[in-house]
């Protein structure tokens, strides 16, 4: 079915709902195929969990060449290295970056075992900030509202940096079958906002609440996803089922 799009003018905000979970992914990977197409080296921050693996499974099919872009993640876990299976590196690199022509030079993804955590929020800023800043950030959300490891009350100036993560958090994400580390280090809102695009991911029921604050269009912080109200151009790709008449 064809997805239902609503502009909101006020906010520049497209919301795209979609019926169905092949809609659902088919969208998400078209407007990161066309992101790609109006720029080839374009600087990409990618998402863990399960609402992008639809995303990740047609982007490892399409007949594209991604070794020009430069790919970033939104976040990881204090603690975890790449070949730690519970670490978001080694799920970015098992969904998609080990199966597309990818140069490693291209990819920076958050170290988790670093020895020097600040250090790393700095290095990775740098390597933000080289690449241009980022074209597109794809963005998943938690139950509680949050993007990336951005929670609940989170400062919205920040860049990269250490938080401490919340018990529905860790329990949501305990689902996955890996213990869950308490403190992860996350591209801060202030990264997310100054993103060229912005492509928030909304699937699973649990997400209704979340989304429901997005689109009361009051930005608040105990909903971080409502920072992205600020964005210039954002666009919400939702699950059907949320929708609230
Ligand atoms: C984790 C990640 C978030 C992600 C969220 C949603 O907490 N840090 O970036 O958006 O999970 O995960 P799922 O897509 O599995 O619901």
């Amino acid at each position: 079915m064809a997805p239902f799009l609503l502009i909101t003018w006020r906010r520049r905000m497209q919301l795209l709902w979609c019926d169905s979970d092949d809609s659902f992914h088919s969208r998400a990977a078209e407007r990161v195929l066309a992101a790609h197409a109006r720029k080839p080296d374009l600087a990409i921050a990618l998402p863990t969990g399960r609402t992008p693996l639809g995303l990740y499974s047609r982007l490892r099919s399409a007949a594209v060449a991604f070794s020009a872009v430069r790919w970033f993640n939104l976040d990881e876990y204090v603690g975890l290295s790449r070949a730690d299976p519970a670490s978001y590196a080694h799920f970015l690199h098992a969904q998609l970056l080990d199966e597309i022509d990818v140069p490693d030079t291209n990819i920076r993804l958050i170290r988790g075992d670093t020895s020097d955590l600040q250090a790393e929020c700095r290095s990775y800023d740098q390597a933000i900030a080289r690449a241009g800043g980022l074209d597109l950030a794809i963005l998943g959300l938690g139950a509680n509202g949050h993007i990336a490891f951005n929670e609940p009350g989170s400062a919205w100036h920040r860049t990269t940096h250490v938080a401490t993560l919340t018990e529905q958090t860790r329990a949501a994400n305990a689902q996955q079958g890996y213990p869950v580390p308490p403190c992860g280090i996350t591209m801060g809102i202030a990264t997310l906002i100054r993103a060229r695009e912005v492509l928030l991911l909304v699937h699973g029921q649990s997400k209704g609440d979340a989304l429901q604050a997005l689109l009361q269009g009051d930005p608040d912080p105990s909903w971080p996803v409502t920072s992205l109200l600020e964005h210039p151009a954002l666009t919400v790709i939702a699950d059907g089922r949320l929708r609230r008449e």
